[in-house]
């Protein structure tokens, strides 16, 4: 069956101002020789449901789902993937020829994507893994880790309680304290930080790296800075790092094949024409 209708999606969350996922699928609709449109759309938490059955009548093929909409995105879905039920949230939400609605979520998909091409011959396998935050991200990074093998994954929230309400859901998670995470990463093979912190006009992220293997990965989910301060940190101790902007970059791709039918790629133009000015 050919689908005619026009090549549009786009992203909802409240607020959106600051989405830098147009400008990502911009670029591969330039690449692509696509006359599409991908557009932010600022939709408070009581328009949600509306406008989520609207848009399909609008012509819309899909959208990506931003906070605080993820968890009602897969709720009010027909189907949905997975890894989206085993997350509890929807990030990329296909609205089919037929006017039904698919959920899935791609953060898991991105982070192990990004942790794939960013440190080659790195592998979650490797050993244990101290994973920082409770929020939908530490979500995503504990399926992701899970999924590739992590034997075990230590998970330090500054607010306890939700790690455990987390851990509970992922087996092979056990939860550190907040104040034992630098200790926790003896042993360890990867470290993510799944916390806002460290993020453009956030607290800094405080961790002393003195425990960490020599081979230890780290990867910051913040990529505003690209460079942030436990990057820095682990590069000037002689650690692997892979920044987050990759994360973004790859949980788009299979939104832009369910939608559009074309396989963008992940490339340095991709990375220059979403960090440029
Ligand atoms: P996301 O969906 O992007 O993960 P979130 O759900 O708001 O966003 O989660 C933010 C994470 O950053 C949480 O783990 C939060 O810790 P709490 O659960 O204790 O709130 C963490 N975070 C934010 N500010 C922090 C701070 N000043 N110190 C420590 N952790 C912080």
């Amino acid at each position: 069956m050919t689908d005619d209708r026009p090549l549009v999606a786009g992203v909802m969350g409240w607020p959106i101002g600051h989405s830098r996922s147009p400008r990502l699928f911009d670029h591969w609709f330039r690449v692509h020789g696509m006359a599409g449109r991908y557009v932010p759309l600022a939709v408070r938490p009581e328009d949600f449901a509306e406008v989520y059955r609207a848009l399909p009548r609008a012509g819309f093929r899909g959208v990506n789902v931003t906070v605080p909409h993820k968890i009602d995105a897969l709720a009010r879905a027909d189907r949905a993937t997975d890894a989206a039920r085993a997350i509890g949230a929807a990030n990329t939400i296909v609205f089919e020829a037929d006017g039904s609605i698919s959920a899935d979520n791609t953060d898991a998909y991105g982070v192990a994507r990004n942790l794939a091409e960013g440190a080659p011959g790195w592998s979650a396998a490797d050993g244990p893994a101290v994973v920082l935050g409770a929020g939908g991200a530490a979500r995503a990074v504990l399926f992701a880790l899970r999924e590739a093998g992590a034997p075990e994954i230590r998970l330090a929230n500054r607010t306890r309680e939700k790690a455990e309400v987390l851990a509970a859901g992922f087996p092979g998670v056990t939860v550190v304290d907040w104040d034992e995470r630098a200790g926790a990463l003896s042993g360890t093979a990867t470290l993510i930080n799944a916390t806002s912190l460290g993020m453009t006009g956030a607290a800094p992220l405080e961790i002393d790296l003195g425990a960490a293997p020599q081979g230890m990965l780290v990867n910051d989910l913040v990529y505003t800075p690209l460079a942030t301060g436990l990057i820095t940190a682990a590069r000037a101790r002689g650690l692997r790092t892979v920044d987050g902007l990759g994360m973004l970059l790859h949980q788009a791709r299979p939104a832009f094949r369910a939608w559009f039918g074309a396989d963008p790629a992940v490339d340095g133009a991709l990375r220059d024409a979403v960090l440029g000015p």
